[in-house]
């Protein structure tokens, strides 16, 4: 007889004699029944067996969890009293008829219902396992189906899907290579691509106007709760486009993913310059679904007697920034507040606490008050637009100590006072980047990658590099950033120039990229591209806590597989074919 899903049993067919065949989820023996919940990809029953039939019943008092069973069984409605209304088959229950056995399985190393208190180890070891809980398997049917929808749509709209190498020269997205030695040549070296990037860049160049991969990337960086040292991009260029049409494109993908699964509805995407951003968060990737903003009280302090203002007051690569919450703080908060903030390279965490707003002499509350004129007191007064309750916390320092930490305040706040509608999707576009960053020994290094256009074009590139505005943009969904591209540099006197502010000079330039730069002088036509992390898109979307939730077989947040034990060491044969030495980290 044919094998029905179980999801496609209904009440309709009551009386009716179905096939199934799953995993055991569940065995209970009530008393001389047994009950078998029966779980396939499509759902789960309930299946009785009676004692009647004493060989079948028999059989089945073998039956343990997660045996592989099929069953013939009869289709009824369950008595009164005994109905689940949180499980779809919860009214219908299979009295079975026969039951086979088609495979046996050990007692589990975790109960799946349970995974919570099992711990992520044990879950990644047991892989295969921890698949078969429905969340698993809803979040990796969400990613399949946000595949087909990006798939659809991009060929809908004439992109052509090409695939690009993945092993390759070391390529420059700014992180480590994973590097793959060559056997036939010894001592050379393939790199896994970072990204598609010059290789899409050189699609544009050999005619293909409109390109896009689902591609897989690997970097060696140090994983995070959204990082995986593989991950899956979506990938997309274009020729003779602007950055309007970009972002038209995406948006309209990322529409299109959001109302085919989650029916929701989104209007044009904010759109957030850089330098505002940093104004107003701290972070180029804030959370935007958060109301707190930082605000710049770095005027107020120029003739300040405080130390710990008065020198960020006068350094121009410092800032000033207030934050205010208009909520009491407990001492023992602040405290905590301010060792989280010493995490990010703060030296405190100034603050005042507001009781009466009409008295600033006497209804103030702070350690700093002492050390602030009575200027300064009514000027914080009047920008911070004090009213009682209010607590008001301060960051003074360079000017990317004070970002990381504040931002990461405004977050922590956001969650701890539960400013944050945790069912909001909040997108934002983040554009205006400037070309370069600068560390903060005064080092350059491409915000994004190093063949990103800049409005200026040449000449005030050479300039000005440090004020050049990139043709770039981000975007950014619920204080994650889950795609990023840009406008590309399209002659070759630009693209030395960029690698010439960068440090690299013209020989390692034509060593590294030489291909590249060859390829730029035969007609390269104007382009552009973006590039969406989908691992982490699909995390948002899932509402995961982790990027690892969302991928079949991820690695663990310190690059390893536990499921298959890699790294591993490799045998002295495969090594020797490989001319590679190994040196022991400790001899
Ligand atoms: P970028 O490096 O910004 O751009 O990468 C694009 C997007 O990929 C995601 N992402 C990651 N996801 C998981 N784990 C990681 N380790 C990881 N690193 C990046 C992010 C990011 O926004 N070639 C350019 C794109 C372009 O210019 O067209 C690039 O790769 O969501
Ligand atoms: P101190 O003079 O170091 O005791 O600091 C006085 C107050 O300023 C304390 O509340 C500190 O937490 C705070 N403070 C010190 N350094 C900073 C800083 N860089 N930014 C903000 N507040 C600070």
């Amino acid at each position: 007889m044919k094998r029905t899903l179980i999801h496609k049993i209904s009440s309709k067919d009551i009386n009716s004699t179905f096939t199934i065949s799953g995993w055991v989820e569940k065995v209970r023996d009530h008393g001389g029944v047994i009950f078998l919940d029966i779980r396939d990809s499509s759902g789960l029953i309930q299946v009785v067996v009676e004692p009647e039939d004493q060989e079948l019943f028999k059989k089945s008092e073998s039956i343990r969890m997660s045996y592989v069973l099929e069953i013939i069984g009869e289709l009824r409605k369950r008595p009164e009293g005994t109905i689940n209304k949180s499980l779809p088959s919860g009214e219908l229950e299979l009295i079975s008829k026969k039951v086979n056995i088609l495979s046996i399985s050990k007692p589990l190393p975790f109960q799946l219902d349970e995974h919570a208190n099992a711990g992520e180890e044990v879950r990644l070891k047991y892989r295969y396992l921890d698949l078969r809980r429905p969340e698993m398997q809803e979040n990796l049917k969400i990613r399949s189906e946000v595949n087909h929808i990006l798939r659809n749509k991009l060929v809908d709209e004439d992109f052509i899907e090409i695939e690009t190498p993945m092993m390759a020269r070391a390529t420059p997205e700014g992180a480590r290579d994973f590097l793959i030695p060559s056997r036939l040549y010894n001592q050379k070296f393939y790199a896994l691509t970072q990204s598609p990037q010059l290789f899409k860049q050189m699609l544009m160049i050999g005619g293909f106007e409109k390109y896009f991969q689902i591609v897989r990337c690997f970097r060696d960086e140090d994983t995070r709760k959204d990082r995986q040292p593989e991950f899956t991009q979506l990938d997309i260029e274009l020729s003779f486009i602007d950055e309007e049409q970009i972002l038209k494109i995406s948006e309209s993908l990322i529409k299109a993913i959001f109302q085919k699964i989650l029916k929701l509805e989104f209007k044009d995407f904010q759109r957030i310059k850089y330098q505002d951003a940093i104004m107003d968060y701290g972070s180029d990737k804030p959370d935007l679904r958060n109301p707190l903003k930082l605000i710049d009280v770095k005027d107020i302090f120029k003739n300040s007697t405080f130390k710990v203002f008065a020198d960020p007051a006068k350094n121009e690569k410092s800032r000033i920034v207030a934050l205010k919450i208009n909520q009491e703080i407990s001492r023992n908060k602040i405290d905590e507040y301010t060792k989280f903030v010493g995490n990010f390279g703060a030296k405190g965490l100034a603050y005042i606490k507001v009781n009466d707003s009409n008295d600033l002499d006497k209804g103030l509350q702070s350690p700093i008050l002492k050390f602030l004129s009575t200027e300064e007191i009514s000027n914080l007064s009047k920008t911070l637009d004090f009213s009682a309750g209010d607590t008001v916390f301060f960051g003074a320092d360079h000017r990317n100590i004070v970002n990381d930490s504040m931002s990461a305040l405004r977050e922590k706040l956001g969650h701890d006072l539960q400013l944050i509608d945790q069912e909001e999707y909040k997108f934002g576009w983040i554009t205006d980047f400037p070309l370069f960053e600068e560390d903060i020994k005064g080092n350059l290094s491409p915000s994004h990658h190093p063949f990103t256009a800049t409005n200026g074009g040449i000449d005030s590139l050479k300039k000005d590099p440090i004020n050049a505005i990139a043709r770039a943009y981000d975007l950014i969904l619920n204080g994650s950033e889950i795609g990023g591209g840009s406008l590309r540099i399209n002659n070759l006197q630009e693209q030395l120039e960029i690698f010439s502010i960068l440090g690299i000079n013209k020989k390692e330039a034509q060593e590294k990229f030489g291909f590249f730069l060859e390829a730029l002088t035969y007609g390269c036509p104007p382009h552009g591209g973006i590039a969406f992390g989908l691992d982490r898109l699909i995390m948002l979307l899932c509402k995961q806590e982790s990027i690892r939730d969302v991928i079949a077989f991820p690695k663990t947040q310190s690059a390893t597989c536990l499921l298959s034990d890699a790294p591993s060491l490799i045998d002295q044969d495969q090594l020797d074919m490989l001319s590679i030495k190994v040196i022991e980290e400790d001899s």
